[in-house]
C-alpha cells in the first residue's frame, strides 16, 4: 500500500490528508479560517499565512495518527498558484517532512488538485475529458487529453465566478463566503424575477466575464430592488446559465465524451443539476466535501504525478502564479 501525505495551504484553508493507493482517503483534516476572515469580508493574506503556521503541525500529527502513523511514501503540497505567504508554509513544511523521512516531495498545481478531487468520487472519469473549474480565483474550461496534459480553451476576462458570488453577497449584506449564502437565500426567491445579463454567452469564444453581472446587481439595488431572495435567485440563475452555455459549447467544440466539474462553486446545487440536465455527456463531480480546498485532492494529484515520475527537488519553491502545464 502506497500512502501519500497531501498538504494544501494556498489560501485560507489548511488541509492535510493521507491517501492510500491514490484513491482511498485514510485521513482528511481541514482547518478553515472562514470565521477569522469573515470580519473583513474576504481573505487577509498576512493573517492567512500566520494561521497556517499555527495549525499545520498539529493538523499533520492528527492526520498521520488517523492514517496509521509516519512515515509515508511521499509528501505532496500545493506549490501554486495562491497567496505567496500561505503557499510557502505548506511547501516548506512538506519539503522538511520529505527530507526528514527520505521520501519524494511532489509539488502540485492547485487547479490540478481540484481536477483530481473528481478521482476521489465513487465513479472516477476516464481520460480524455473537458474540465470546468469554478472557484474563488478561477473560471476556466480546460481540455484534458491524458493525465497531466492540459489545453486551455477559455477563462474569465475579469472576475472569477466564485469571486462574483462573494462580491454580490456583500452587496446583499449576506455573510461571507458568498456562495453558500446566496444559494441559501435563493431558495426562497424567484429566479425569473430579474433578467440579469448573461455576458459573452453567444460571442463564439469559450471565455467568461462576470464583472458586468456584479455591476448589474449593484444597479438593481440602486434602483430600489430590495427583495434579497429574488435578487439572489435571479443572480444565481444568470451565473449558472453562463457556465452551462459555455460548457455546452466546449463539449461540442471538443466532441468531449465527459465533463469534469471542480472547485468551490462545484458545490452549488443549481449548477450541478443544470449541468447534468443540459449536457449530452456524463458529468463527473467531486463529493460535496471535496469541492472546497482540501489536502485529499492534492494527495490524489500528487499520487498520479509520482506514478508518472514527476517529483520535485528540495530547491523547488512556491510560485504564486504557477502555470498549469
Ligand atoms: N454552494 C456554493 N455556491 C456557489 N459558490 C460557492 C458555493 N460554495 C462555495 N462557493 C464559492 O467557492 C469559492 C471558494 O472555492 P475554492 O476554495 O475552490 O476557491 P479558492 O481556492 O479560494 O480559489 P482557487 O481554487 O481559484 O485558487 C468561494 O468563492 C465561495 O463563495
Ligand atoms: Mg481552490
Amino acid at each position: 500500500m502506497t500512502r501519500i501525505l497531501g498538504i494544501e495551504t494556498s489560501c485560507d484553508e489548511t488541509g492535510v490528508a493521507v491517501l492510500a493507493n491514490g484513491r482511498t482517503i485514510l485521513a482528511n483534516e481541514v482547518a478553515s479560517q472562514v470565521d477569522v476572515h469573515a470580519a473583513f469580508g474576504g481573505v487577509v493574506p498576512e493573517i492567512a499565512s500566520r494561521r497556517h503556521t499555527e495549525c499545520i503541525s498539529q493538523l499533520t500529527e492528527l492526520a498521520l495518527r488517523e492514517a496509521g502513523g509516519a512515515p509515508v511514501d511521499a509528501v505532496a503540497a500545493t506549490a501554486g498558484p495562491g497567496l505567496m505567504g500561505s503557499l510557502l508554509v505548506g511547501v516548506n513544511f512538506a519539503k522538511a517532512l520529505a527530507y526528514g523521512w527520505g521520501v519524494p516531495y511532489v509539488p502540485v498545481h492547485h487547479l490540478e488538485g481540484h481536477i483530481f478531487s473528481v478521482f476521489l468520487a465513487e465513479e472516477p472519469p476516464d481520460f480524455p475529458f473537458l474540465a470546468l473549474i469554478v472557484s474563488g480565483g478561477h473560471t476556466c474550461l480546460i481540455w484534458c487529453p491524458a493525465p497531466h496534459r492540459y489545453e486551455w480553451l477559455g477563462t474569465t476576462r475579469d472576475d472569477a465566478v466564485g469571486e462574483c458570488f462573494d462580491k454580490v453577497a456583500r452587496l446583499l449584506d449576506l455573510p461571507y463566503p458568498g456562495g453558500p449564502s446566496i444559494q441559501k437565500a435563493a431558495e426562497a426567491g424567484d429566479p425569473a424575477h430579474i433578467a440579469f445579463p448573461r455576458s459573452m454567452v453567444h460571442d463564439g469564444t469559450l471565455d467568461f466575464s462576470y464583472s458586468g453581472l456584479k455591476t448589474a446587481v449593484l444597479y438593481q439595488l440602486q434602483e430600489g430592488a430590495d427583495d434579497r431572495a429574488d435578487i439572489a435567485a435571479s443572480f444565481q440563475a444568470a451565473a449558472v446559465d453562463i457556465l452551462v452555455e459555455k460548457t455546452k459549447a466546449a463539449v461540442k467544440r471538443m466532441d468531449a465524451p465527459c465533463v469534469v466539474v471542480a472547485g468551490g462553486v462545484a458545490a452549488n446545487r443549481l449548477l450541478r443539476e443544470r449541468l447534468q440536465e443540459a449536457l449530452p455527456v456524463p458529468v463527473a463531480l467531486p463529493p460535496f466535501a471535496l469541492c472546497l480546498d482540501n489536502g485529499a485532492m492534492i494527495a490524489a494529484a500528487g499520487a498520479s504525478r509520482l506514478a508518472h515520475g514527476h517529483v520535485g527537488a528540495m530547491t523547488d519553491t512556491a510560485n504564486s502564479s504557477l502555470p498549469l502545464q
